[in-house]
């Protein structure tokens, strides 16, 4: 056996300070523990001056027993108030790790938005169908007969190189990416029972560069009615409805002669805006006309019994003057902060 470690007051003090400093050391209960471990139980100085009380005179054992005693519950109660100090330590830091705040915002995926092409698309194609109109679509590679022949656009006509024509490769094919959606009325007349009224938005190509004014890749809506008896006058009307339904019950219609193979006579027409940008004008919209005879002849229908009008208007300018934009770039740039602007409202 060891010799006893001699009792002092200074090797009980220095005992107790260092459980002190030990037990104040310790941050969090891992280390509390390896502390305890050191400095109270069996083999820490402390405990060995405890088993030296046995070596010590008989007429010392009380003064140096009291001694030891009070150091064992002096160390006791520090490493007890020191665990209590850390178990609410950490009770509060896994608190404050788990705690939900109710009151922040959940991360959201960024909403779009309707590209305003297609709400306006989709308003105007509700607006016939509200009239009893129906919606037809053709394809965007559009076979050369549908887009120029049977418009009664003439092989060699000038007119065919009127609207700056993409062709697509094989030629021999004779397809072309339509470069208006007059192709559909015939689509239209070939599938339907007469009478006829359709309406057909669509996305329409041709070799411009894009401007302010110009995009190679836009949309038009088509509208054709064949019918018995209809005349211009149906026309005027028709467009004027159009025209207020879009831009408001000041809108005025203006047709101006003009030349379309596919239609006699043909009009160039304007609508009346009022609130245009830089003061009140006449705004070119698009085309129109009386369906020329030999186009009923190319959908098998008998241009004495049956007759009507055709219209074609491009998108891109109808929402650049109904929303007083002055660059088409920012509408075809598919930036998703401009679409915001228009909300959802269809
Ligand atoms: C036509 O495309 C005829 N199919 C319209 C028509 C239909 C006439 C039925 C008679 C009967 P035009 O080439 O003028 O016509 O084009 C019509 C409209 O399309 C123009 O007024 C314009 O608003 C729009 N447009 C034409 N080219 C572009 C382009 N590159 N970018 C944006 N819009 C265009
Ligand atoms: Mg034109």
């Amino acid at each position: 056996m060891s010799d006893p470690t001699p009792i002092t007051e200074q090797s009980v003090e220095d005992a107790v300070e260092a459980a002190l400093r030990a037990a104040a050391e310790a941050q969090d209960s891992a280390q509390l523990k390896a502390a305890r471990a050191a400095h109270a139980a069996e083999a820490s100085p402390i405990a060995k001056l405890n088993a030296s009380l046995r070596s010590v005179p008989n007429e010392q054992k009380a003064a140096f027993g009291k001694l030891v005693g009070q150091a064992r519950g002096r160390i006791n109660q520090a490493f007890s108030a020191r665990e209590a100090e850390l178990v609410e330590a950490e009770e509060r830091a896994r608190l404050a790790a788990e705690a939900v705040d109710v009151t922040a915002i959940a991360p959201r995926r960024a909403a779009g938005a309707r590209h305003p092409l297609s709400l306006l698309m989709e308003r105007a194609a509700d607006l016939f169908v509200g009239m009893g109109w129906e919606v037809a679509e053709g394809p965007e590679l559009e076979n050369e007969w549908f887009n120029f022949d049977a418009l009664n656009f003439d092989e060699d006509h000038p007119a065919r190189a009127m609207q700056d024509t993409f062709f697509v490769d094989p030629v021999e094919r004779h397809l072309v990416m339509r470069t208006h959606t007059s192709p559909v009325q015939i689509r239209s007349l070939l599938d339907r029972e007469l009478p006829v009224y359709v309406v057909a938005p669509g996305r329409t190509f041709r070799t411009d560069e894009l401007d302010a004014t110009h995009t190679p890749v836009f949309h038009q809506i088509e509208g054709i009615a064949i019918d018995r008896g209809l005349t211009m006058a149906h026309l005027k009307g028709t467009l004027e409805h159009f025209a207020r339904s879009l831009f408001g019950d000041e809108a005025k219609i203006r047709l101006r002669p003009n030349f379309f193979p596919f239609t006699e006579p043909s009009a160039e027409m304007d609508v009346w805006a009022p609130n245009a940008k830089g003061g009140a004008r006449w705004i070119e919209w698009g085309g129109c006309g009386m369906v020329n005879p030999n186009v009923l002849r190319s959908a098998g229908i008998d241009p004495d019994e049956y007759q009507g009008f055709a219209f074609g208007m491009g998108i891109e300018r109808t929402l650049m003057f109904r929303n007083n934009l002055t660059d088409m770039r920012d509408i075809v740039e598919g930036d998703v902060r401009f679409s915001h602007q228009f909300g959802m409202v269809v």
